[in-house]
């Protein structure tokens, strides 16, 4: 059975953000959403049919407005569905615990080389089923739906071990499939070293390099590969080994980068390739300029930052300098448990200087990039898919300004209503 075509009319800003689906966008363009005002979309087929004034669309399907479900938009803003570029979704338990214990002083790497953090979510996440895991991310997933999101990528990640690494993965391929939100998946098995390598971390690399990396490549699993680079977990040397070897099977790099120490994770990112380096509160001056150089996205978490009580990337700097910057909510049950992506674009505003436009377009079309996705989602426009998010605000400027709550009105995937 096909859908009707919908008809969303009369948006008091329709923000497109057009004309970065080729390549990210950067500097001044980050700033330009071109906006129609009293916009309007034609979806069929899942598809962007028609975008433009609500005149000229009407006019257009005069001949079949009494086919469409029309939609209307006074009074609000219409965009394209928020994009996640980076998140740990698949995982079971929380660690509320280690959130008090941080109150209190301890560190997120002391609490981490004392066998919590990654390591106590790898143990729940070993003992879970797959049905379990499955859940419990599920309504993670419901909930960042009810944020406007439409599409997230998901990290193995809390497993370290092959099976659990490909539980996580299989898991987020059901919820791809059975989800209306898109899942794209990222191997995560460099993660942190597991308690049994301590002592012999290379031997745990050459684990990930010739047994993990060959299986994720085999099986069809992942079409990323990251690794979290950081003093005390992998060293740039052991992270470059780890890029590499996932980039010859295919995968493409992404990196935790320069999160808690300056570890030239920025520039690691630029001499392999990556297509996103993520966190990067502790980047170089010479990192950022290689990342701009090299057109490596930068995943900006502020959440991650707000959330460790840590001071935000300069993200400012990084669009100033020519880095195509990307937001994300890391959701995560440690650094970053949230799935409220405009409260990352808010945090965007107040910590790293970004302006709403920039925020916008950080979590749209150059989100779709960091996904490799920027042909087909993040813009409105005719060809791509109708991911759609109608925000209950008069203009975009509000979206970030009436901070910590939820605007998302109603949410269109793949041309139709999932939400209102
Ligand atoms: O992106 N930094 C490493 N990984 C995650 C946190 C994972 C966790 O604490 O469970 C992050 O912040
Ligand atoms: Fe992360």
């Amino acid at each position: 059975m096909t859908n009707k075509p919908i008809l969303i009319q009369h948006a008091n800003e329709l923000i497109t953000v057009a004309g970065g689906s080729e390549k990210p966008l950067t500097k001044d363009q980050m700033n330009d959403l071109h906006i129609i005002l009293d916009g309007a979309l034609w979806l069929e087929d899942g598809k962007i049919e028609a975008v433009g004034k609500t005149e000229e669309i009407r006019n257009k399907f005069s001949h079949r407005l009494h086919e469409a479900i029309v939609v209307d938009a006074s009074e609000k803003i219409v965009m394209p569905g928020l994009i996640d570029p980076h998140t740990h979704i698949v995982y079971a338990g929380s660690r509320e615990n280690e959130f008090n214990m941080r109150l209190n002083g301890a560190t997120y790497m002391e609490i981490m080389n004392n066998g919590g953090g990654i390591h106590a979510t790898t143990s729940k996440t070993r003992e879970a089923t797959h049905e379990e895991l499955f859940s419990e991310s599920k309504k993670r997933l419901d909930s960042f739906l009810k944020h406007g999101v439409t599409t997230i990528e998901a990290k193995s990640g809390y497993g370290l071990d092959w099976q659990t690494e490909k539980k996580q993965l299989e898991v987020a391929k059901q919820l791809n499939e059975e989800h209306v939100i898109d899942v794209i998946r990222t191997f995560m098995g460099a993660h942190a070293v597991p308690a049994i390598y301590k002592d012999n971390p290379d031997e745990f690399v050459k684990i990930v390099t010739e047994e993990m990396l060959p299986n994720v490549a085999n099986e069809n699993l992942a079409e990323f590969n990251d690794v979290f680079c950081e003093r005390g977990v992998f060293t740039p040397d052991q992270s470059r080994k780890i890029l590499l070897a996932g980039k010859q099977l295919g995968l493409i790099p992404k990196i935790h980068a320069d999160e808690i120490e300056p570890y030239e994770g920025a520039e690691l990112a630029a001499e392999v390739g990556a297509i996103s380096a993520d966190h990067l509160l502790k980047a170089s001056d010479k990192g950022i300029q290689q990342m701009a150089e090299k057109g490596v996205i930068g995943v900006l978490l502020p959440g991650t930052a707000f959330f460790l009580m840590a001071e935000s990337a300069r993200g400012r700097k990084m669009i100033d300098e020519g880095v195509p910057v990307a937001l994300s909510t890391d959701c995560n049950p440690g650094s970053s448990p949230t799935t409220s992506l405009p409260f990352i674009m808010n945090l965007a505003c107040m910590k790293m200087g970004m302006t709403p436009a920039e925020a916008i377009t950080a979590c749209t079309i150059n989100a779709a990039h960091a996904i490799n996705r920027g042909k087909d989602i993040g813009s409105l426009e005719v060809g791509k898919k109708a991911d759609i998010v109608m925000m209950n605000v008069p203009n975009y400027m509000q979206l970030p300004y009436h901070y910590g709550m939820n605007h998302t009105d109603m949410v269109i995937k793949n041309g139709k209503i999932v939400l209102e």
